[in-house]
């Protein structure tokens, strides 16, 4: 494993290292980002794997579902989200219809992602249906990255956010999928609310690694989406998130001191004045 381009810097996560990972029983930390500012402090903090996920449709722009995210809007966020980090890979998803139609108009969308936006990797999501996208795409030299369970851009076919997986039928699926997705060349898999066991099993079936939301203790990583750990999306709060601050409060306290700062005559001070 190489240093950075200039000889020094931190050691470039990539998906070589994520695979090691797993085969040294490491465990991989993810998170989401969107911008700039939080990809930095993520990648000082030290996440191994960055996804610039299509959540972003929900706690970013405010929309109820990932379904109206474009392409563009992923290839801006996520040029933002490079510009912010060192070490760890960058995952983009590739939004809803961008993939959905032939495999053809998918491979050239995610071809697009890695040359335009200098990401590491895309995410598809779901199984057997793109097994054909992610070998070519994995062909032509660009890292995917897989997705079972519980996937957003079917919300309307599923009918809500209920676990996904907890029928033997759906269960055998999951791990059908997985392993297709395996041998098609993913380099990892998100498993999205399913069962903890069923999780475990896959994750032991599988040579690449699994990284689980709320699915359990048994997968290779973890990942959640950044805004609902740091409590900023108050929306709702699904059981598997655990809340690491509450930044929602710090805001609206600290604004709300600025406003009266500002109504008081007491911002800016001398100090503060050229
Ligand atoms: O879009 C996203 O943030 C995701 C994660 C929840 C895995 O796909």
């Amino acid at each position: 494993m190489t240093q950075s381009a200039a000889g020094s810097g931190p050691k470039k996560i990539t998906t070589k290292v994520i695979a090691s990972m797993k085969e040294e029983g490491k465990k991989i930390a993810c998170l989401t980002a969107y911008d700039f500012l939080t990809a930095r402090f993520l990648d000082q903090a030290g996440v191994d794997l960055i996804l610039v996920g299509d959540s972003l449709g929900m706690v970013f722009q405010g929309h109820e579902t990932t379904i109206p995210v474009t392409l563009e809007e992923m290839m801006y966020h996520a040029k933002t989200v490079v510009r912010g980090v060192h070490r760890a890979m960058i995952v983009v998803d590739m939004p809803f219809m961008s993939y959905q139609a032939n495999p053809e108009e998918g491979f050239r969308n995610a071809g697009r992602v890695m040359k335009e936006t200098g990401a590491g990797a895309v995410k598809f999501e779901g199984g057997e249906r793109v097994a054909e996208l992610v070998f070519k795409t994995t062909q032509a030299g660009i890292p995917v990255m897989g997705h079972l369970g519980l996937t957003p851009q079917s919300i309307h076919q599923f009918g809500g956010y209920t676990p996904r997986g907890t029928t033997a039928g759906e269960a055998k699926r999951i791990l059908n999928d997985a392993l297709t997705l395996q041998q098609s060349g993913v380099f990892a898999i998100v498993l999205e609310k399913i069962p903890a066991a069923l999780a475990a099993k896959v994750s032991k079936r599988l040579d690449i690694p699994t990284i689980g939301i709320g699915a359990g203790n048994g997968c290779d990583g973890q990942i959640l989406v950044v805004a609902d750990m740091l409590g900023l999306y108050e929306e709702f709060q699904p059981r598997f998130v655990r809340r690491y601050a509450s930044l929602a409060d710090v805001v609206r306290e600290s604004v709300g001191k600025y406003v009266r700062d500002v109504k008081d005559r007491k911002f800016p001070s001398k100090e503060e004045s050229y």
